[in-house]
């Protein structure tokens, strides 16, 4: 009989169906927003790290190409199209998942928005937007999928809050606001349901290359706020790639962050530190 060499053997075990590999094995992870930016690169890292991931996105094309892609490559994966902001379509999408799965143990509450303006300039609508998206969305999303992890005694939330949470730019005073809301929605859910098994945490990104940051930072410029590549470069060295915030995230809803509940990673390069 030939001796397979580790290569070899490695492939075979896969295919014999040995336990799953990864630091998510086994697990059933939902991502809002993860058909684009952070969220497509979370969704990607989270399966291929051996989740079954549940992509809710309101970006349908992208989001069940994702799905289809992630599929091909031998992962677990669904698309919910939602917008996350509206109850209705969020209970559907977490449906659709626990269909799918069964249950759901982590959640990447990611989906959010920017509107940059200067004050004065905001609207009633405005608010209650920004609110919606970036707000409610979590609230919405974590009731719905709470249930599940409480009944597994089991499960991470991870919520995309920002630097701006702690750091104020002109132009985004409601954005901060929001995010404001992020941080301290974070340690409420830590503090209530720890005892429970449920940690939940937030990962606090600087300016990052996705169409968010990007037309962040382009409207920020237009605004005369300086986001020019050397002023980045002061506050942070350079712009944040998204599967840099990503593995912060997947650390949060794995289990190497076991005893890591109700805090704020900042993943900016010391922006927040300066
Ligand atoms: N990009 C940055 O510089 C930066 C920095 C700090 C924090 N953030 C936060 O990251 C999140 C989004 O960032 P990104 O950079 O990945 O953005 P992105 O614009 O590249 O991707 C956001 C994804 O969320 C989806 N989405 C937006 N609103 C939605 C809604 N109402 N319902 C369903 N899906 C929705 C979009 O379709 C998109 O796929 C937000 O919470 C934002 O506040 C971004």
């Amino acid at each position: 009989m030939a001796v397979l060499d580790a290569e070899e053997l490695e492939g075979r075990e896969h295919n014999a169906g040995a336990a799953p590999v990864g630091r998510l094995a086994g697990r059933v992870a939902l991502i809002s927003g993860g058909a684009g930016g952070v969220g497509e690169a979370a969704s990607r890292l989270f399966a291929a790290e051996g989740a079954s991931v549940v992509i809710v996105d309101r970006q349908a094309e992208a989001g069940e190409a994702l799905a289809t892609e992630l599929r091909a490559g031998g992962a677990q994966a669904v698309f919910a199209c939602a917008d996350v902001s509206l109850a209705c379509e969020v209970e559907a999408a977490v449906q659709s998942g626990l269909d799918a799965f069964g249950f759901i143990d982590v959640l990447f509450n990611h989906a959010g928005t920017i509107i940059i303006k200067p004050f004065l300039d905001t609207t009633e609508a405005d608010w209650d937007t920004l609110m919606a998206v970036n707000v409610k969305s979590m609230f919405l999303m974590t009731k719905a999928v709470l249930p599940s992890m409480l009944a597994r005694g089991k499960g991470s939330v991870v919520c995309t809050s920002s630097i701006s949470a702690v750091a104020a730019t002109p132009m985004e005073v409601l954005y901060g606001a929001t995010k404001g809301a992020v941080h301290q929605f974070v340690r409420g859910i830590a503090t209530e349901y720890r005892d429970r098994g449920i940690r939940c945490n937030a990962v606090c990104p600087g300016f990052i290359r996705t169409p968010h940051g990007l037309r962040e930072v382009a409207e920020l410029q237009a605004l005369g706020v300086d986001t020019s590549e050397a002023a980045i470069a002061a506050q942070q060295g350079r712009m944040c790639e998204p599967e840099e915030v990503a593995r912060a995230a997947l650390f949060l809803a794995s289990d190497e962050a076991s005893f890591v509940n109700g805090t704020h990673l900042f993943v900016d390069n010391a922006f927040t530190a300066i």
